[in-house]
């Protein structure tokens, strides 16, 4: 059985961050809902045309979309590994689907990760943030600058940008998402004793650190 991963936490928290590096130390898939929505708008299909205004309004795009998204990508070959799932589910309707998805397709959710912040400074975090175009790495302005300005310490391009949807006023109402729709999951997956908290306001390898001990002894459990 594919034993799959779940990061949660609200925008800014560090779930893609570390699920980049969950990916390059384990092996597992990252499947972030975020990234698959813009490169479905940046592709212009039906999907992405019905996510473009909402994502950059800060709401949450239907449930039917995303979870159509998901439950296809899961019968991609390089899953068949494990993923760790980064930003989905964010409703409970998405939270249900998945149990449903990955039940009929023989996988399991062996562990929640919830990424504690304090919300206050997730404006900052996420209006100081920079990608690699090229190939996803994530930076910031003043924790996580490249060794040489503007090239990706992971790939070497020079592609970085910056995403529409990471200005303060967008970022607040994302957060109000989240704790209307998505933190109530919390409690969901506490009545399932899968979820386990980390102080994700510690340095990013510190964060990468109690999330490697925690999987190392899940994976032994
Ligand atoms: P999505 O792309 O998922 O955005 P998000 O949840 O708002 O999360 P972020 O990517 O902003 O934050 P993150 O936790 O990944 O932080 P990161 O590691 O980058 O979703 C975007 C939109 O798509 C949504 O608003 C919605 O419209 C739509 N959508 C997506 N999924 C959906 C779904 N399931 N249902 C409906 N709609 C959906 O870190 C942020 C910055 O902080 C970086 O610069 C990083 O270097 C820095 N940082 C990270 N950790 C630390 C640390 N420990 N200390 C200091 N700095 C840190």
């Amino acid at each position: 059985m594919t034993t799959d991963i779940l990061l949660l936490g609200p925008p800014g928290a560090g779930k893609g961050t570390q699920a980049r590096r969950l990916q390059d130390a384990y092996g597992f898939v990252q499947l972030s809902t975020g990234d698959m929505l813009r490169a479905a708008v940046k592709a212009g299909t039906e999907a992405g045309k019905a996510a473009k205004s909402v994502m950059e309004a800060g709401g949450l795009v239907s449930d039917d979309i995303v979870i159509a998204i998901v439950d296809e990508r899961l019968d991609d070959e390089d899953t068949k590994n494990g993923v760790i799932f980064d930003g989905f589910p964010r409703t409970a309707a998405q939270a249900a689907a998945l149990d449903e998805m990955l039940e009929t397709k023989g996988r399991k959710l062996a562990q929640v990760v919830l990424l504690d912040v304090i919300d206050e400074d997730m404006v900052a975090r996420i209006s100081g943030r920079y990608t690699c175009g090229n190939c996803g790495e994530g930076y910031h302005d003043t924790s996580k600058q490249p060794k040489t300005a503007d090239v990706c310490d992971h790939c070497g391009e020079s592609q970085m940008t910056r995403r529409a949807d990471d200005n303060a006023e967008t970022v607040k109402a994302r957060l109000v998402e989240y704790h209307n729709g998505t933190a109530p999951l919390i409690q969901y997956y506490e009545e399932k004793d899968i979820l386990v908290k980390i102080d994700a306001m510690a340095p990013i390898d510190d964060v990468t650190t109690a999330l490697s001990n925690l999987l190392g002894t899940t994976a032994e459990a």
